[in-house]
C-alpha cells in the first residue's frame, strides 16, 4: 500500500519523507490557500518545491472546468516535473480530459469522488487513480470505507488497473481498514501516519530494557 501526504506543507511532507515510508503527495486548491500559496506563479513553483522533496507522485489539481481549459492546464503541470499528476474533478468534462490525458500518456487523479459508479467512470476513461473520499463520506454518515470495499470488487472484477487512492482519510483507523480491504493508496494528513507508530507497550516495554540494560552496565 503506498502512503501520500495529503498537505501542501513543506515542512510536513520533509518530515514524512525523513521518515522514508512517504510515496507521494497529493495537494488540492483548499490546501494550497491553507499555506497562503496564491497566484499562478507562485503555485506552479510551489508543485516544483514540492517534487523536489518527495520522489514520488505529485497530484496538482486543474482550477478549469471545462475541457479546453482542463486540457490547458493540465499540459501545463505535467510539463512542471516528471512527477506531476494531474488532478481533474468528477464531472463530464473531467472524465473527458482524463481520457484525453490517459491517450497522451500523462497521469491523472480523478478527484471527488463519492460512488461506484464514479469511480467505474474514472476507471473506464483511464485514470491513473481515483479518489474517493471517505471522511467526508462518514461525516455524512455514509460508509466512506464500504465505498473503498464496492470500488475494489468492481475494478478487480473486471482488472482496471486505476489505483484506488482512498482520500480525505483522517486518522489511522481509517488508513488500517483501507489496507484490510485492499486500497491502493491512502492520502492522509501526517498524524494518520505517525499514528501508526503509537503503542504504550512499545513504549513500557523499551524503556524497561534500557532499564534492564543500564543495571548491568
Ligand atoms: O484528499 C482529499 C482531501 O484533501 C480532502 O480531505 O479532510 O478535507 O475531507 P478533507
Amino acid at each position: 500500500m503506498k502512503f501520500f501526504i495529503d498537505t501542501a506543507n513543506l515542512d510536513q511532507i520533509r518530515e514524512a519523507q525523513n521518515l522514508g515510508v512517504l510515496d507521494g503527495v497529493t495537494t488540492n486548491p483548499s490546501l494550497m490557500a491553507k499555506e497562503g500559496i496564491t497566484g499562478r506563479k507562485n503555485i506552479l513553483q510551489h508543485y516544483i518545491d514540492i517534487c523536489d522533496i518527495v520522489d514520488g507522485d505529485v497530484s496538482a489539481e486543474v482550477i478549469a472546468v471545462d475541457f479546453e481549459g482542463m486540457v490547458n492546464e493540465g499540459e501545463e503541470l505535467a510539463a512542471l516535473h516528471s512527477q506531476i499528476v494531474v488532478k481533474l474533478p468528477m464531472i463530464k468534462e473531467g472524465i473527458k480530459a482524463a481520457k484525453y490525458f490517459s491517450d497522451k500518456g500523462i497521469r491523472t487523479n480523478v478527484t471527488l469522488v463519492f460512488s461506484a459508479g464514479q469511480a467505474l467512470l474514472a476507471a473506464k476513461a483511464g485514470a491513473t487513480y481515483v479518489s474517493p473520499f471517505i471522511g467526508r463520506l462518514d461525516d455524512i454518515s455514509t460508509d466512506g470505507l464500504g465505498l473503498i470495499a464496492e470500488i475494489r470488487q468492481i475494478y478487480d472484477n473486471y482488472g482496471y488497473e486505476t489505483q484506488i487512492l482512498a482520500a480525505s482519510v483522517r486518522h489511522t483507523m481509517h488508513v488500517i481498514d483501507c489496507a484490510k480491504i485492499g486500497a491502493d493508496v491512502m492520502t492522509g494528513p501526517l498524524s494518520s501516519i505517525e499514528g501508526l507508530l503509537k503503542h504504550p507497550l512499545t513504549d513500557i516495554g523499551l524503556a524497561k530494557f534500557l532499564e534492564d540494560y543500564k543495571k548491568g552496565n
